[in-house]
């Protein structure tokens, strides 16, 4: 099992999609271990975006991150990590796939709806940012598995 973190970010937020995405994680079988609503601040967005900082996108990036509220999630399940960064598509929503979060709900680069860790180092990093160990909580395998 691996856990990634996923950022509703502030256009999904703005556009009431938060439901629709949240949904497609769990129908195709992802646990939301951590979920919290706040809003970013620039050093939260410098950590964050640590590896950015120095890019001529980075202070419209950070623009961006800060300017209205967010959801944070903690998700687990199987090659959590690759499995959800397909579903949320290319980083360019012009570019993304039909089907994928961003190809069906976005067209920008900057305002694609989602972030989601890119590898476990990256994941173990960005998980620590958002939420405390006692934040993260588990699922009942019993009632999961009785409910499928
Ligand atoms: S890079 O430069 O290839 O490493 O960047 P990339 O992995 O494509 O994107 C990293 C995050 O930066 C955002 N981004 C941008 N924002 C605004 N303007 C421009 N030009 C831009 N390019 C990249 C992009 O949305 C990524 O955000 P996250 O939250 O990681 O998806």
């Amino acid at each position: 099992m691996q856990r990634t973190l996923v950022l509703l970010k502030p256009d999904a937020v703005q556009r009431r999609l938060m439901g629709e995405i949240i949904s497609r994680f769990e129908k195709k079988g992802l646990n939301i271990i951590a979920m919290k609503m706040l809003q970013v601040t620039p050093t939260l967005a410098k950590e964050h975006y640590a590896e950015h900082v120095e890019k001529p996108f980075y202070p419209g990036l950070e623009a961006f991150i800060i300017s209205a509220p967010i959801v944070a999630m903690a998700i687990e399940g199987l090659e959590a990590i690759r499995v959800v960064r397909e579903m949320l598509g290319a980083t360019n929503g012009l570019n993304a796939a039909a089907g994928t979060i961003r190809g069906d709900f976005s067209s920008s680069r900057q305002m694609n709806l989602v972030h989601a860790s890119d590898g476990e180092e990256a994941a173990a990093r960005e998980l620590a940012l958002y939420f405390n160990d006692d934040e993260i909580c588990a699922y009942n395998p019993v009632l999961t598995s009785f409910m499928r």
